[in-house]
């Protein structure tokens, strides 16, 4: 049972978890390396999404944060320092640890030191694709079967980056973060990265397999201070040899959150917060009407449900017991499809991945 939090990281997404764990009736320790983000946080962010601070919650400056006796630990910094406060906070022994997508750099020499420590650790890690265990992912899921065999699938995440940048006043444009740096885990590759983890979800929950092939066409954006992908568009083939698309763009308004998988049998649709932050899926069945499914939500449910998930992680009562929709393998594996992404358009050639040379520079070939 989980009882006791630290959360790292007092931005958009450490006031969420935070909320989240509070609503389990967690204790919250929450720390930041900025004094100001956490008079932000109890000020501002805290009151203004729930309506009131919540004094139960203890603040820390980083250096002063506990090190001890967590059950789970959350990590929401930028994605560039994800690893090495990931690799510290396994040395804490917590039973969960939370790390924020992207899950780190598109940078393998990173990925193959987290894998490592955390393969010779007990804690379980997850990363924060919370869209995959979402009520209308999980659905998709359970309705699989009946498609028959997968032919194709395609995930989008189109979205104007404007809105993140309304939750982040204090900041004046991609330039003052790590979103406007492709390198850092930023553009649409990495800060819209949940269309490439849900299309590996899915391809992997139907039997499809890995991706092993990327072809993939990046527009760049590089003015002399920023360089990051606005449009991340790739081919993707799999083990079992099922091609399909994904799209992530930070330029798309009304956004388009939006997956299809046509089987044999008929096709399922996955459209996210459809109408505000409320999922729907659509089902067609080949000579039926098409049967509509809404999946009704708040903002702040996102993360409750999505640590739930954790939480039943724990107890071996999850949505599957051996393997989470959001293990830390299936967020190392979407890191490989980011790096690849980058390389085949720099390259302007298919890039293959070999899974048996690890999370390595040497997984990446033509
Ligand atoms: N799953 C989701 O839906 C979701 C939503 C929002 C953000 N995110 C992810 O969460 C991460 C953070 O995004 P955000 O919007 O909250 O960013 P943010 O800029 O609002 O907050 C990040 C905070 O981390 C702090 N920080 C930086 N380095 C630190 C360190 N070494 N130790 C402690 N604190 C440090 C910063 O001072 C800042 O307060 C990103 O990876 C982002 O993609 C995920």
């Amino acid at each position: 049972m989980i009882k006791k939090v630290k959360i790292i990281g007092a931005g958009s997404i450490g006031n969420h978890l935070s909320h989240a764990s509070r609503q389990m009736g967690w204790d919250v320790d929450l720390c930041d390396i900025d004094s100001a983000a956490l008079e932000r946080t109890r000020n501002q962010i805290y009151p203004a999404r729930y309506g009131a601070w919540d004094n139960a919650i203890r603040l820390f400056t980083s250096d002063n944060a506990p090190t001890e006796g967590y059950d789970l630990i959350c990590i929401g910094t930028p994605p560039d320092v994800h690893i090495p406060l990931a690799v510290k906070a396994l040395g804490e022994n917590p039973k969960a640890l939370l790390i924020e997508k992207p899950l780190c750099r598109p940078d393998l020499k990173q990925m193959a030191e987290l894998a490592a420590d955390a393969a010779k650790s007990k804690t379980q890690v997850f990363v924060g694709y919370d869209h995959a265990v979402g009520g209308a992912s999980s659905y998709m899921i359970a309705e699989l079967p009946d498609l028959g065999t997968l032919e194709t699938l395609d995930v989008e995440f189109r979205e104007y980056w404007g809105g993140i940048f309304a939750a982040h006043p204090w900041l004046s444009g991609p330039s003052e973060t790590y979103l406007g740096y492709w390198r850092r885990g930023g553009g649409a590759s990495g800060e819209h990265s949940h269309a490439i983890h849900l299309w590996q979800h899915f391809a992997r929950s139907a039997g499809a397999g890995k991706v092993i092939e990327v072809s993939a066409e990046l527009k760049y954006v590089r003015d002399g201070v920023v360089d990051y992908d606005a449009i991340c568009a790739l081919s993707l083939r799999t083990e079992e040899g099922m091609v399909g698309r994904v799209i992530q763009d930070v330029i798309t308004r009304p956004t388009r959150k939006w997956a299809r998988l046509q089987g044999q049998n008929g096709a399922l649709e996955w459209f996210g917060n459809q109408k505000g932050n409320d999922d729907m899926v659509i089902r067609h069945r080949i000579g039926s009407d098409a049967e509509t499914t809404w999946f009704h939500k708040t903002r702040p449910d996102d993360f409750v449900r999505e640590l739930k998930h954790i939480q039943a992680q724990l107890q071996g009562s999850g949505i599957s017991p051996m393997i989470s929709p959001i293990s830390l393998e299936s967020g190392l594996d979407t890191m490989m499809v980011v790096a690849a992404a980058h390389r085949s358009a720099t390259e302007r050639r298919v890039v293959l991945i070999d899974y048996a040379k690890g999370y390595t520079e040497a997984a990446l070939h033509s």
